[in-house]
């Protein structure tokens, strides 16, 4: 058997003989967003730190473990804190999550991030549909001999972000009188925030919002067959719009202003996507 694909299934094994539960949507919280998990009906959580063979989390502010539980009447698992490539795995480390929490019966990714606006219309404490994204300078997720149970060779990526669950998005924000940008947003390997220069050129090729995670882990979902959508908090406007250096501290602290408001559209969003199924 492939490598990564043994990884994975003993990570799955140890995941089954600890958790009961069948989330129908996996849902993965940004920077400062972790708090979502507060509004849920939580039935189990598991650290990743008891999964062996797991990449750990070690970014502050990251929790580090799965939450299983209802948000509303949906099943999901929730990641409370992400894996990211600048912590120095493998790319197909940083994606295990994401394929563990298909394994597990997610049919539905909602993946969320804080990231820089580039856009100029943008504003720090926005929030914006990703409508499709730019991966070009990450390495892919896939690379390596392909798992073929997982998915296939060659995989299409020409709707990443399912039109279907764009529109049911767009339609939660209005209903909860959330205003919603929306753009493509683009991968860059961190952990150096990026050159004003970079930034440029970034929206030159087309890209809204530059973040550090978010288009591995969705390119490895569609290839194993999962639907996904992803909204961006916009924590500061990128290097050179801003007149700011950038921190940490910053993206941390914006995420932190906009998190009830951002919990309440990710909630009523999950709802309307799994209403009648
Ligand atoms: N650049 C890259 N990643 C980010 C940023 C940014 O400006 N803000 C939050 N994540």
């Amino acid at each position: 058997m492939n490598e990564v694909y043994e990884k994975l299934k003993k990570c799955h094994e140890a995941v089954a003989k600890r958790i009961t539960f069948k989330p129908e949507l996996a849902l993965i919280l940004g920077s400062g967003l972790g708090d979502f998990c507060d509004t849920m009906d939580v039935k189990e959580t598991l650290p990743y730190s008891e999964i062996e063979g797991f990449p750990k989390s070690t970014v502050a502010g990251h929790k580090g473990q799965f939450v299983f539980g209802y948000s509303g009447s949906v099943p999901i698992v929730a990641m409370q804190g992400r894996v990211h490539f600048y912590e120095g795995y493998p790319v197909q480390d940083v994606v295990l999550p994401t394929r563990l929490m298909h394994l597990m019966g997610a049919k539905t990714l909602f993946l969320t991030n804080a990231a820089g606006g580039i856009n100029p219309a943008f504003h720090a404490g926005d929030f914006m549909l990703i409508t499709d994204h730019i991966s070009s300078l990450v390495p892919s997720p896939l690379i390596g001999t392909n798992i073929d149970e997982l998915g296939t060779r060659f995989p299409d990526m020409s709707e990443v972000y399912s039109r279907r669950l764009r529109t049911i998005i767009e339609n939660s924000a209005a209903a909860e009188g959330v205003s919603l940008q929306r753009g493509v947003y683009i991968q860059t390997t961190g952990p150096n925030y990026e050159t004003p220069a970079e930034i440029r050129a970034y929206g030159r090729l087309g890209a809204d919002a530059v973040g550090m995670s978010t288009a591995i882990e969705a390119m490895a979902a569609r290839h194993c067959g999962m639907e996904v959508c992803g909204i961006s908090c916009i924590s500061n406007l990128a290097a050179g719009i801003s007149a700011n250096p950038l921190s940490h501290k910053e993206v941390q602290e914006t995420a932190d202003r906009v998190a009830p408001l951002f919990r309440k559209l990710v909630a009523r969003a999950i709802s309307d996507i799994c209403a009648g199924k």
